[in-house]
């Protein structure tokens, strides 16, 4: 697997910070929805500093993944694929950075301006608070972070709803070339190696 975005396909890094990514939101959002019912006593903060600690680790992750994304670039959409397509994924894309950075911010400032216990990533080292403690920013904050998480379910849905859709009904390379490379992608196998009775894919020409 190359580590570089080719024209055609995500390389390595993009998809490990992709799917990486992925994973530790769903354990973050998990944590997040449940955290909230339990009982407001000391043997549970460490579900907190969890939650915190994940949260800060994929806005670190953001920023390396962003700046790869700016020197890497990204490969072409899809042959076939209609610009108007084109350009909703594209902006998606950089609605999806701009929540991989927004959620994690709008979280930490709530921690700082609610002012709440140190929090300590991990039980590590202390992380510095953003604001001293302010109510109204407190609650924006606090507003902010729950209707950016709504925001960012909508869009992952659309998202992956698109990306299943391309690989289960386009029958395209979408899905595919944000996944290691494990078995070789029909779509790209040349006309002169498919066996006698198959032909191309004509899936390709849609996107
Ligand atoms: C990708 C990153 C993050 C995601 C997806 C996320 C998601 C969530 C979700 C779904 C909730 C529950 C909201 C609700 O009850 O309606 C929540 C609550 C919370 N989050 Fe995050 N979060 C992230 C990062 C952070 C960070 C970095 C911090 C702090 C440093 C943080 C601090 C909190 C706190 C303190 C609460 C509890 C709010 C309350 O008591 O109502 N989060 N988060
Ligand atoms: C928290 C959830 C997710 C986030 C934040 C996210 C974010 C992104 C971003 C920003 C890109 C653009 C790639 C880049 O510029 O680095 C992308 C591409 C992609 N994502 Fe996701 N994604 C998520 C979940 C998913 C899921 C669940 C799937 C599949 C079921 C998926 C499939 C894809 C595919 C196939 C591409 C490449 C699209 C193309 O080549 O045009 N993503 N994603």
């Amino acid at each position: 697997m190359t580590l570089k975005n080719t024209d055609e396909r995500w390389g390595g890094v993009s998809q490990t910070f992709h799917w990486l990514i992925v994973v530790l939101i769903l354990a973050i959002a998990t944590i997040g929805l449940t955290m909230g019912e339990l009982p407001k006593t000391p043997k549970y903060f460490w579900v907190y500093t969890l939650h915190k600690s994940l949260g800060l680790t994929v806005l670190t992750l953001a920023v390396l993944r962003l700046a790869w994304r700016l020197y890497a670039g990204a490969p072409q959409p899809v042959p076939g694929t209609p610009s108007w397509q084109a350009r909703i994924a594209n902006v998606t894309h950089w609605l999806l950075y701009g929540l991989i950075f927004a959620m994690p911010l709008s979280g930490w400032l709530y921690d700082s301006s609610s002012g709440l216990r140190p929090f300590r990533w991990f039980g590590l080292f202390d992380v510095p608070k953003l604001s001293p403690p302010n109510k109204s920013l407190s609650e924006l904050s606090h507003d902010t972070h729950e209707t950016l998480f709504l925001v960012l379910v909508v869009l992952v849905v659309l998202h992956a709803s698109a990306a299943i859709y391309h690989h289960v009904f386009q029958n395209d390379a979408t899905l595919l070339r944000m996944l290691p490379k494990g078995r070789r992608n029909q779509d790209q196998t040349p006309p002169d190696q498919l066996p006698q009775d198959r032909t191309p894919k004509e899936s390709n020409d849609v996107a």
